[in-house]
């Protein structure tokens, strides 16, 4: 099984290039570089001990694309390139509808004109908005989202729906991550944020080594156990492992496949300070500021749908997570080498 794999040096794209390599599968990357460096490429290989081929393009180039499927043989698509920062998604809205709705556009395009029907994507919990309450699982309605990163992550959904029901020889699977942290056991290979982190964990590592003074936890007056916000944290390689399971259903029957992944544990902001604190054995010092626009009190995942459809289910726990994010940061400070 050969598979593309776009925006596969980036955070959750490099480590699932390892599980899926590891497994077997013949992998070919596509990516531009924007959020990545070289680098992880040359850790992939040293970590699966092989060489495997990388195209630098960008999913919008239409004419390289399609001189990527006419070189290699693809049986099936997992699609991560994108954009990901929700404030930067406020500020650059054409920037991230161009790159993440109007990339996967050009993509699926190309796929089609090669007769490549089988794809899993990218999605996020972030698309079950404000107002459904957790447990989220895949039946809620979809759509209450409040920024453009959240919204471009809603249409590509509806795009790839639309497609499916127009022709159902495809194989589409939607995956909706919960919040992805952690790092490869080897501290070789794990998130490398660009400026300030806006995510809780590469914060929480780089107050540890002494990059940033203290973490601001976003208000501690929502209706959780101890005030502070409540997520689904998942260690990076039990999602890379999700999407081993997701591409051989892709591979295995046609359809239109929808699931979380997620452990179904939520812990609050303080909950991981305390939980980074004992795994690192640094005190992790913070101020308690205003909450942050657009944020909810909880959210986490149901894990049902996964575990009996796809046989899968997270298997690392919050310890390991913190472990795995401190040895990464540990190992390297200043993340990737140029
Ligand atoms: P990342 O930024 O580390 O990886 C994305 C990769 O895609 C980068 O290497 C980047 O260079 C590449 N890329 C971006 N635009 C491209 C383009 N036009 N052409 C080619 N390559 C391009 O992000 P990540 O955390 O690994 O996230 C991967 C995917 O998962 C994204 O689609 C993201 O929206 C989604 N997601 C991430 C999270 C999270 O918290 N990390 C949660 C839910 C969903
Ligand atoms: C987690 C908790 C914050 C930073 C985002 C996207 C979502 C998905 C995952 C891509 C919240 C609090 C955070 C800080 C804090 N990404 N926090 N101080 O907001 O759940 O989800 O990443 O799809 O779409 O919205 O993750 O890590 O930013 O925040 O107190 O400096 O930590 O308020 O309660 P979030 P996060």
């Amino acid at each position: 099984m050969s598979v593309l794999v776009t925006g596969g040096l980036g955070y959750i794209g490099s480590h699932t290039c390892v599980e899926l390599i590891n497994a077997g599968v013949d992998v070919v990357v596509v990516d531009n570089l924007y959020n990545c460096k070289k680098s992880s490429y040359d850790r992939i290989k040293a970590l699966v001990g092989r060489d495997f081929k990388l195209y630098i393009c960008d999913i919008r180039d239409k004419q390289g694309l399609n001189q990527i499927f006419e070189e290699e043989k693809i049986d099936s698509v997992i699609h991560f390139a994108g954009l990901k920062a929700v404030g930067e998604s406020v500020e650059k809205p054409l920037e991230y509808f161009d790159n993440n709705v109007n990339g996967t556009l050009v993509l699926l395009d190309v796929m089609r004109n090669h007769g490549c029907k089988k794809i899993v994507f990218s999605s996020s919990a972030t698309v079950y908005g404000l107002n459904n309450v957790s447990p989220l699982t895949e039946d809620m309605e979809v759509g209450g989202v409040t920024n453009p990163y959240g919204r471009t992550k809603y249409m590509i959904e509806c795009i790839l729906k639309d497609l499916y029901t127009s022709d159902n020889e495809w194989s589409i699977c939607l995956l909706r991550y919960f919040n992805p942290i952690g790092a490869h056991k080897s501290g070789t290979m794990g998130e490398d944020p660009n400026g300030i982190p806006n995510n809780l964990m590469p914060y929480i590592t780089q107050v540890a080594i002494g990059k940033r003074e203290q973490l601001t936890v976003y208000g501690n007056d929502y209706d959780t156990h101890d005030g502070t916000g409540v997520r689904d944290y998942i260690h990076v390689v039990d999602l890379a492992l999700g999407h081993i399971k997701a591409v051989e259903k892709v591979e295995s029957e046609n359809g239109l496949f929808i699931y979380n992944l997620g452990t179904g544990i939520g812990y609050s902001v303080l909950d991981v300070v305390k939980a980074f604190e004992k795994a690192s054995n640094v005190t992790i010092p913070y101020k308690i500021g205003a909450r942050r626009a657009g944020d909810i009190a909880t959210c986490y995942s149901s894990t049902k749908k996964a575990f009996d459809e796809l046989g899968w289910k997270a298997e690392r726990g919050i310890e390991e997570m913190c472990e795995d994010s401190w040895r990464w940061q540990t190992q390297n400070p200043n993340g990737y080498p140029d």
